[in-house]
């Protein structure tokens, strides 16, 4: 079966869809024909023709649940929202260090716990198969001080998505991670463009990874290096 066939059928939610790569994400499955739900906290931002925007704040319980009532044809989540407070764990402010996690892995699995029941639901109503892919990063495994709240948040959103992988497989839905270094977008506005990859091409490969059943989809030569070398 080609991605294409595959997403052909596919009812997805993007979160964090109205700008970087999750826009790239909601985009890339609109080309590949699927119906695509593009989250966002401010939904009049989302501009990506042929998505239909909701409202979503993945750290508000009821902004979540309206969305997994709204968006009740869903077979696939791409959690990609996130943030970047670059706060360091002794010295960053308190309240940054909890939106990173309230953000990164409470939020995410917010998502994933109230999206779950929607999936089954329609994968046993119309058969196939569902699936989540939770947008990590390189620092999962790297772990800088300079970005500690980050990589502490995104390293429980590691852990986070190999439980739940084991939980949801028997029950017909893929789990996968997107590990990836520096990307063009904003949240990384300060570093030079050539240390880079292009959010678009990685929305691609991310989505080929996870249609062909991938369990971790790494984006670029950094993240390889880096996850090559933990077991040495
Ligand atoms: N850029 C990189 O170098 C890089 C590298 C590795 C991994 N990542 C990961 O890639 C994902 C996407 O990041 P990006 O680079 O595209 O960053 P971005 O351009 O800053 O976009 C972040 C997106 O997340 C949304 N968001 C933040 N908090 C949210 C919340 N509580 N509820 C709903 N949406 C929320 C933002 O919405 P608003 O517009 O409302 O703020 C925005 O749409 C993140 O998980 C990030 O950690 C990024």
């Amino acid at each position: 079966m080609t991605n294409n066939e595959h997403t052909e059928h596919t009812v997805a939610l993007v979160t964090g869809a109205n700008r970087g790569l999750g826009k790239r994400f909601a985009e890339e499955l609109v080309a590949r024909g699927a119906k695509v739900y593009a989250g966002a906290r401010r939904p009049e931002t989302v501009d990506i023709a042929g998505v239909i925007p909701i409202a979503l704040d993945i750290t508000d319980p009821e902004s979540v649940r309206r969305a997994a009532e709204e968006a009740g044809d869903v077979t696939v989540v791409v959690n990609n929202a996130g943030v970047s407070t670059q706060a360091n764990l002794l010295d960053g402010p308190i309240e940054d260090i909890r939106l990173e996690m309230e953000t990164h892995y409470f939020g995410t699995l917010a998502v994933t716990r109230a999206f779950v029941p929607v999936i089954e639901r329609n994968i046993a109503e119309n058969g196939g198969t569902g699936a989540i892919l939770n947008v990590l990063s390189v620092l999962s495994w790297l772990h800088p001080g300079t970005s500690g709240a980050y990589s502490a948040a995104k390293a429980a959103g590691w852990a986070m998505t190999d439980a739940v992988r084991e939980d949801l497989a028997p029950r017909g839905i893929h789990v996968a991670a997107l590990h990836v270094g520096y990307m063009d977008t904003d949240m990384v506005i300060y570093i030079p463009a050539d240390q880079k990859t292009d959010p678009a091409l990685i929305a691609k490969l991310a989505l080929d990874g996870l249609f062909a059943g991938q369990n971790e989809i790494l984006g670029d030569a950094l993240t390889r290096t880096v996850k090559a070398s933990l077991s040495g």
